[in-house]
């Protein structure tokens, strides 16, 4: 095609026989082939980038699991920007990127948000660790046997996993040993489970990567390990305790869910003291940077509720028709005689231990940090009233439920 320029009325003029619309579509479609050939390097050096610090990561977190947080950052760093960029690289549309949504079991977390889940240094390392044992506890109880792994709402990036699993090949575990079901809603999340599973060499591993409701799963093969986090703290907003509950049933005798535990508890504290002067002169929050001083200020009131896999089995659950269901908890007495009672407010704290001695303790993770629960009124009515309040005295007991629904989380109920 050819363009002048019509001095005399400075308007551009188009001279080709070639519809212009055609002709521009067959240049765009050039470009985009010209952008994929010269990309090829350069997807093979994202896929080296990223193993090299999955590699780097993994073995620190199997060797020196004592190693100082700045070495961590450092680790994390790399593994995630590695990541990112071959997320990047991917070019999701504009829906696969950014939908997000609430569904019969909870939050639907958009693909661009939970490409950040692998940032939570020390939930991440907890993870990797407690699974790390598990597989190989569960080869040595039966070498010749093949484990099935299953990671339900991984997200795109699988971060308890994939980083373990190249680790994994040079431990010398086939795929005879181990075989993975991969599990997310986003169709998003799914392309970039697959590219990352193709950089990283790991195909092998893979039975099924599966882009479907976890509650739809219906496994072929037994499940030995259930790898699964999907829930934000307090135990709330994602369906992680639906999730289990549909899947208990499908775990193998011997089997086991990672977290093996999820332990929520109930205590009261000063809103100022626990959130503010407490970490004022710390860099960030973690339970080895906690002040005993202002941990004593608490009013431990007990236990709300324990997630365990027997738990599941046995735990009651109550229909409130229309496909909603809500777990029997645990009661806690609010004290009499504490002269600041009105000035407190209540918290349910997480500690989770994910396997053998690997703990995310109070304030190590987004997902144990301690949620205050602003609808419980002790000894005062709000000058602000909100229709969920709950007005309650000294002395009196509170009965918690867990809710099965689109959101998810404990409802307080006066006893
Ligand atoms: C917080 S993200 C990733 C969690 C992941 N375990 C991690 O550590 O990064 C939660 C993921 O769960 C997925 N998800 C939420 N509800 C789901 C459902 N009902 N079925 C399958 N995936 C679901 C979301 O699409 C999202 O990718």
């Amino acid at each position: 095609m050819a363009k002048y320029l019509d001095l005399q009325t400075s308007s551009v003029t188009t001279v080709s026989s070639v519809d212009p619309e055609l002709e521009k579509l067959f240049n765009q479609l050039l470009r985009s082939k010209l952008d994929s050939t010269l990309n090829i390097s350069s997807q093979n050096e994202l896929a080296v980038k990223l193993s090299a610090s999955f590699k780097e990561l993994t073995a620190t977190i199997a060797d020196t699991p004592n190693a100082d947080h700045q070495c961590w950052v450092e680790l994390f760093a790399g593994a995630s920007e590695a990541l990112l960029s071959i997320y990047q690289d991917l070019a999701l549309t504009e829906s696969e990127r950014h939908t997000s949504y609430i569904n019969a079991t909870g939050q639907v977390m958009s693909v661009d948000d939970a490409v950040h889940t692998v940032k939570d240094i020390y939930r991440v390392k907890a993870f990797i660790r407690g699974l790390h044992l598990s597989i190989r506890q569960q080869i040595e109880s039966n070498p010749s046997k093949t484990i099935h792994l299953v990671y339900p709402a991984c997200g795109p990036f699988a971060p308890l996993l994939l980083p373990l699993l190249s680790y994994c090949s040079e431990q010398g575990i086939t795929s005879d040993q181990l075989t993975i079901t991969l599990i997310d809603i986003q169709p998003g999340a799914v392309k970039v489970l697959n590219r990352l599973v193709d950089d990283l060499a790991i195909r092998h591993y893979i039975q099924d990567i599966l882009c479907i409701d976890v509650m739809g799963y219906q496994p072929e093969l037994p499940i030995d390990i259930l790898l699964m986090e999907a829930f934000q703290h307090g135990l709330s907003r994602e369906g992680h305790v639906s999730f289990a509950r549909h899947l208990s049933q499908f775990i193998a005798e011997g089997g086991v869910m990672l977290p093996e535990k999820v332990e929520i508890n109930a205590c009261l504290a000063k809103g100022q003291r626990e959130y503010n002067d407490q970490w004022q002169q710390q860099p960030r929050c973690h339970s080895t940077l906690i002040d005993p001083s202002i941990q004593q200020e608490r009013i431990e009131l007990g236990n709300v509720f324990t997630l365990t896999l027997d738990k599941l089995r046995t735990m009651s659950v109550l229909p409130l028709g229309d496909g909603f269901e809500i777990v029997e908890c645990e009661q806690v007495q609010i004290p009499s005689d504490v002269p600041d009672i009105n000035q407190r407010i209540l918290l349910t704290t997480a500690s989770v231990n994910v396997f053998g001695d690997e703990n995310i303790e109070q304030y190590d993770s987004g997902i144990s940090h301690p949620r205050a629960d602003m609808s419980i009124c002790i000894d005062f009515i709000p000058k602000v009233p909100e229709p969920d309040d709950l007005l309650v005295r000294s002395g009196d007991h509170i009965k918690f439920y867990y809710k099965l629904c689109g959101t998810p989380g404990f409802l307080p109920t006066l006893a």
